[in-house]
Order: C-alpha cells, then sequence, then structure tokens
C-alpha cells in the first residue's frame, strides 16, 4: 500500500504527494503547496484542535467511539480495581508498573517531600477567608516554584525527578491548607505513617485526635478517584502544561497555568457545577422542566458529553460503582436519586442519544467528594491533585521529545493592513475594525 496522500491544487493544477505517517499527515508538508514562489504556502485551520495532533505520546491511549482508556497500555478497569494511586503515578512517569521494591522508594520520595516550607504559610494566610481554594492553589503553585531555583533545570534528570516528588508529594498539602485557611482552621501537618490518601484526608478533617486514622473504605475510593482522574492524553489543562512548559518554564509555574485551565466550568470545574446542578433541580420532580431548558439551549446538562468520548466515559462506570462503597460508610446521598434520574431520562431523550452525550467522569465524582465531607468548591483542586502526575509525566516525555519547539500556533489573519494613523484630535470613535 502506497502510505501517501495525492492532492491536486486547482489554483494550479500541480499535484503534490505528501507522506502518511500513523493515520496523519504533516501539516508543515502542506506549506510546499503555494500558487507561486512568493505564496507563504498552505495552512491548516483547526480552531480548538479538534483534528490536530500536537505531540507523539506513549502515555495515555482513549478510544473515544468504543470507551476505552488505558494508560501505558493498561485497561483503567484493571488499574481502578488493582492498584493505588501513588503506583499508577509510578507507571504514568516511569512507562511501567514499578516492583515492590521501587514502590517502596517511589512512595518513600514522595512521603519525604510532603512538607512545605513554612514562610508559604504566610502567603496563603494573605488570602480573604472566603477566597476559593482553586485560585489559592494556582496561586500557591507559582509561590511554591519560588523556593527551588534548581527548578529551572529542566534538562538535568536527577533534578527533574526531585520537581516530580516535589510536586506530587505537596499538592495535597497545598490543597489541605487551602481549604483550612477557608475555614479558619489551624493546617494539619503531613503524617508521613499514613497512605498519600490518608495523609491527605488527615490534613484536611484531623481536629483535636492526636492520631488520626482514615477510614480505609473513603481512603481506597479516594485512591480510585485519583487514579481515574490522573491522565487523559491531550486535554485543556495538559495542552496548557505542555504549551506553557514548550517555552523552558520551570514546572510549578507551568503547573500553575495547567490547574488554571482546569478550574474552568467546562473542564475541572465541571464537578462542582454538577453539584450546583443537582442542588438547583432539587427534586425529581423537577428534572423534566430542566432538561426541557438544557434542549431549548438555555444551559448545559453538566457532567455530560465530553469532546473525545462518543460513548460512555470509561471512568463514569467506575465512579458510579464506588460511589456505593462510599455510601456505606457515610450514609447515602439524597442528590444521587436525583442523579440517577437525571442520567436515565437523558440518555432515553433523543436530544442527548443524537449528539451522544453520555455522562462523564463529573457526573458522579462530585456526590461522592460531598459524600466524604469535602465541600462543594474543593471539587476541582481534587482533580488537580492526581492530575498533577499525569501533567508531570506529560511534561517529562514532551522535553525529551526531539519533535517539540516551543509552541507557537499560526492565525488567519483578517484585520485591517497598512492603516493610516489618525490623530486624537480627528478620531471620531467611528472606526470600524474588520472582524475575524
Ligand atoms: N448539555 C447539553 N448539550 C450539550 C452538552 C451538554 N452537557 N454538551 C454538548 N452539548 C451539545 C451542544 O450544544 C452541541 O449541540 P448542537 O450540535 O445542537 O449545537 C453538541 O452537543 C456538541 O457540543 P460541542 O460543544 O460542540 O462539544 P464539545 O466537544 O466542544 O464540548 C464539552 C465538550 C465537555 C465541553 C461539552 O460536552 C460540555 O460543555 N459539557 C458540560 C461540561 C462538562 O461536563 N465538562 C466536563 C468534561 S469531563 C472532564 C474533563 O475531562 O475535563
Amino acid at each position: 500500500m502506497n502510505n501517501t496522500l495525492t492532492i491536486t491544487d486547482n489554483r494550479t493544477g500541480k499535484q503534490y504527494d505528501v507522506p502518511i505517517e500513523n493515520e496523519t499527515i504533516r501539516a508543515l508538508d502542506l506549506r510546499k503547496i503555494k500558487v507561486n514562489d512568493d505564496d507563504f504556502g498552505l495552512m491548516t485551520y483547526d480552531p480548538a484542535f479538534m483534528n490536530t495532533a500536537s505531540c507523539k505520546s506513549r502515555i495515555t491511549f482513549i478510544d473515544g467511539d468504543k470507551g476505552i482508556l488505558e494508560y501505558r497500555g493498561i485497561p483503567i478497569d484493571v488499574l481502578a480495581e488493582k492498584s493505588t494511586y501513588l503506583e499508577v503515578a509510578y507507571l504514568l512517569l516511569h512507562g511501567k508498573l514499578p516492583t515492590e521494591s521501587e514502590l517502596k522508594d517511589w512512595t518513600w520520595n514522595i512521603t519525604h517531600h510532603t512538607f512545605i516550607n513554612e514562610s508559604i504559610k504566610q502567603v496563603m494566610d494573605g488570602f480573604h477567608y472566603n477566597a476559593h481554594p482553586m485560585g489559592m492553589f494556582i496561586a500557591m503553585l507559582g509561590a511554591l516554584g519560588t523556593f527551588y531555583p534548581d527548578a529551572k533545570d529542566i534538562f538535568n534528570q536527577e533534578s527533574r525527578w526531585k520537581q516530580i516528588y516535589r510536586l506530587i508529594a505537596k499538592v495535597p498539602t497545598i490543597a489541605a491548607f487551602a481549604y483550612r485557611h477557608r475555614i479558619g482552621m489551624q493546617y494539619s501537618y503531613p503524617d508521613n505513617d499514613l497512605s498519600y490518601e490518608g495523609n491527605f484526608l488527615n490534613m484536611m478533617f484531623k481536629t483535636t485526635e492526636l492520631k488520626y486514622k482514615p477510614d480505609p473504605v473513603l481512603e481506597r475510593a479516594l485512591s480510585i478517584l485519583f487514579i481515574l482522574h490522573a491522565d487523559h492524553e491531550q486535554n485543556c489543562s495538559t495542552n496548557a502544561m505542555r504549551s506553557i512548559a514548550s517555552a523552558q518554564t520551570d514546572p510549578f509555574s507551568s503547573m500553575a497555568g495547567a490547574a488554571a485551565a482546569l478550574y474552568g466550568p467546562l473542564h475541572g470545574g465541571a464537578n462542582e457545577m454538577v453539584l450546583r446542578m443537582l442542588n438547583e433541580i432539587g427534586s425529581i420532580n423537577n428534572i423534566p422542566e430542566y432538561i426541557k431548558r438544557v434542549k431549548a439551549g438555555e444551559f448545559r446538562l453538566m457532567g455530560f458529553g465530553h469532546r473525545v468520548y462518543n460513548n460512555y466515559d470509561p471512568r463514569a462506570q467506575i465512579i458510579k460503582k464506588a460511589a456505593y462503597d462510599v455510601f456505606e460508610v457515610t450514609g447515602k446521598d439524597p442528590l444521587l436519586d436525583i442523579a440517577l434520574e437525571l442520567e436515565r431520562i437523558a440518555l432515553e431523550d433523543e436530544y442527548f442519544v443524537k449528539r451522544k452525550l453520555y455522562p462523564n467522569v463529573d457526573f458522579y465524582s462530585g456526590i461522592i467528594y460531598q459524600a466524604m465531607r469535602f465541600p462543594v468548591d474543593m471539587f476541582p483542586v481534587l482533580f488537580a491533585i492526581p492530575r498533577t502526575s499525569g501533567w508531570l509525566a506529560q511534561w517529562s516525555e514532551m522535553l525529551d521529545d526531539p519533535d517539540q519547539k516551543i509552541a507557537r500556533p499560526r492565525q488567519i489573519y483578517l484585520g485591517a493592513r497598512t492603516a493610516s494613523y489618525t490623530p486624537m484630535s480627528a478620531r471620531n470613535g467611528k472606526t470600524e475594525f474588520a472582524k475575524a
């Protein structure tokens, strides 16, 4: 089979052969398609990267039509059943499952970087009492970077791993500190005897007890939720991470940008919006009217739809199952009934069926987090903690990829050219610029 694409330029009648590799053509190969020698050459126009691969990756595989998600080739449901979050973080970053001793070293390294410099607490203390924890989390990532000038040494492997330990270890600490600041409680320091998830629960919820004992069911549920959120290939925040870091920015600053992308209601902010939506619906009886308004385009059904899944998001299925284990301990959240009924009605409705809109990861995660006593505005932070390993794996892969350079898309310029400069005295406010 000839693995090329033949393109005829009807403007000139010329034909071009473009190689096809991995079912993809290189956009740069189109540049040779020109009307004359002065012509810049053909570009592709792809707002929102709907059909553009920005990198080659070996980390996460998604088949959106079949509802498949794999980390390093291992199906997500297998990992959710058999692994812990830290083991999965190792898998994402090292490309293989750890041996027992490798996992022990990895866990030790992460456990022994959980403390943050005491000065950083003063930055935290400067936030207003009702600051959104995700805003604090983003700011703290940037602030943390100022403590580690060695983080700029991104091509030094030893330094790179050190920043990876630091970031995976410290994100639960800054997340929990943001929460404690918000509710006006003294910070609860990391406890190195506990697991990654158990320690996070300790830093969130410890009060007067001498030693916090996490509930093993909740600890396990948190591990599953963290596994499901660890990576999702080239999503908006990962693209932000890669794009910022392509300027050789340090990983703390790059991750602050990635977290900012995650904060948006169409991305990691969606789980918070789902809970607000379920509360707004309030009762099963109100669902048909709510769906009617969604279909009329008034607003979207949060936690539904996905750019890459045209099928049930495999993560949503696993979370739905985990929810019942959590409710055994915490008691059932009444919002679950509304969510189940909303899902049932939406999945039968022609509007959602036609557009292949299914529940995504955020549809059920919020209900579990709420049952575990996490406040709604912590939800995006709970997404950011495990996504840290994914961001860092993608960052490291990018730095080692000889194809990558500073990210710099092209544009189609449709505005004015060589326009005359009108002096202030002659401006009448009526000048109109061409709209793109
Ligand atoms: N409710 C109602 N209609 C929807 C929804 C929704 N949640 N999502 C998509 N649609 C409709 C949309 O109006 C459009 O209809 P039409 O063709 O008539 O104009 C069609 O479906 C295609 O939508 P789109 O906006 O072109 O799809 P997209 O791929 O750009 O958007 C999305 C993907 C996730 C941003 C979108 O589905 C959405 O806004 N969902 C709600 C927010 C949400 O749950 N986000 C979490 C995503 S999962 C976590 C993560 O990985 O970030």
